[in-house]
């Protein structure tokens, strides 16, 4: 498949993926709110759970929760499993298109390690097998009898994936690893135990019997995770639009550092309705997960980046023609770039200098460009090329 059918594909299931996306969690949120909005209404029997009152569009919606009587099931029934699914395979197909395919560029970062893409191929398709194995005989042992060790087990093997994957492939790669081994676990605790529970509710509904309890708290267990995990999941998903997080050295701890804060904020409007306060510890929260990202990621700014010999222009032009515009200009050479990277050009001394400040950050800051270095820019021309934005980027 060449670059331009790869590009249309990518749209097209990043498309469904969003919305899909969009259906799964937007129910699931719609579903925990309606769950802790409910009201015990008087008189309406023992099998009745709690009643609420809605108004969407131009109209009045009353819901009510209740259990049904043996053999009572309606003649249709909503079920809400394909939304997830459908997020998950186009998720799955968006990263095979976007990391595996055209030579898996996205993968490799000589900066962090040298490894061969493939190798990593092998290793992300790995960590999402192994990570949802490991989980699921977890919580299948272990979770049984000892809750609080196997969340404490869990958390810390996700760490340990997200700092295992950012030593060996780019930070992209590594963060959005770990969002696809969580929504695989999330899939899979859709498929393989809330759904069975649902079957069986349905089943000893229409057979008139007791429900099997425990395959019920096995779920309720599973969509309690599949809760926490949803805000961590959409931050490691936006994540890769900004290169100062994932191409930071400690890239790891932020992502920790996020993931933590999104998982706490979910925590506090799951409780927001018991617990006055939440709203004020929230706030704290997000403004300690926001300064701890930035002071993981901040880099000191060398104030003597303008000092030195001046850089003439031609000598900063000579270093991105030779590094940068074999993929960022109008006719790329290079073998997997057809079209300029995000629109970016840097061949003519206009463009040079309108993008000096983002080619300096992606370049000389970061070190995340040239992509996986593959035209191996060394470091004493990234000084030079940093010097020459420090200096005013000057084309004359
Ligand atoms: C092998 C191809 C390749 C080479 C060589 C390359 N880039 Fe890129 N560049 C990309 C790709 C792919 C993207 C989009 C993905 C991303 O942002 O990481 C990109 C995006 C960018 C962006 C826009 C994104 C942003 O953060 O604003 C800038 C600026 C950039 N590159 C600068 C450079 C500079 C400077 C060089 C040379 C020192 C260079 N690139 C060399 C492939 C390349």
């Amino acid at each position: 498949m060449n670059a331009h059918m790869r590009e249309i594909l990518d749209l097209v299931v990043r498309w469904v993926h969003v919305i899909a996306g969009i259906m799964w969690i937007g129910n699931s949120l719609l579903f925990n709110w309606l769950d802790r909005n409910l009201e015990k209404v008087e008189g309406k029997g023992k099998l009745h759970e709690g009643e609420i009152w809605l108004l969407h569009s131009g109209a009045f919606y009353q819901v009510e929760k209740k259990l049904l009587a043996p053999g009572e099931m309606p003649k249709v029934l909503h079920w809400f499993k394909w939304q997830n699914f459908t997020t998950w395979a186009s998720g799955i197909t968006l990263l095979i298109v976007v990391y595996y395919m055209g030579g898996a560029s996205l993968m490799p970062d000589p900066g962090v390690a040298r490894v061969h893409p493939h190798a990593l191929v092998g290793l992300g398709v790995s960590s999402l097998i192994v990570g949802w194995i490991v989980y699921d005989l977890l919580w299948q042992s272990l979770g049984k009898t000892k809750p609080m060790v196997a969340t404490v087990l869990s958390i810390a093997g996700l760490f340990a994936l997200g700092y295992g994957l950012t030593h060996v492939m780019s930070g992209r790669a590594a963060f959005l690893h770990v969002g696809v081994v969580m929504g695989t676990c999330m899939t899979g605790n859709v498929w393989m135990t809330i759904v069975p529970s649902q079957h069986e509710l349905v089943n000893a509904t229409t057979e008139g019997r007791e429900q099997d309890k425990t395959l019920s708290i096995k779920a309720k267990q599973r969509s309690i995770h599949n809760n926490y995990m949803t805000f961590p999941l959409l931050f490691i998903m936006v994540s890769n639009h900004f290169p100062a997080i994932t191409g930071a050295k400690l890239g790891w701890a932020a992502l920790f550092v996020v993931m933590t804060t999104g998982a706490l904020v979910r925590h506090f409007m799951n409780v927001r309705f018991v617990y006055a306060s939440w709203f004020p510890v929230t706030c704290g929260v997000v403004i300690a997960g926001l300064l701890g990202t930035y002071v993981l990621t901040a880099r000191k700014e060398d104030p003597n980046a303008a000092g030195g010999p001046k850089i003439a222009f031609s000598e900063a032009r000579s270093i991105v023609e030779a590094r940068c515009t074999q993929c960022h200009s109008e006719h790329p050479t290079d073998d997997m770039f057809k079209v300029a990277p995000n629109g970016v050009m840097l061949d003519t001394p206009e463009r040079m200098k309108i993008m000096a400040q983002r080619m300096r950050e992606r370049a000389c800051n970061l070190k995340t460009m040239p992509l996986a270095n593959k035209t191996n820019m060394t470091d004493p021309e990234r000084e030079i090329l940093g010097r020459w934005v420090a200096q005013g980027a000057n084309t004359d």
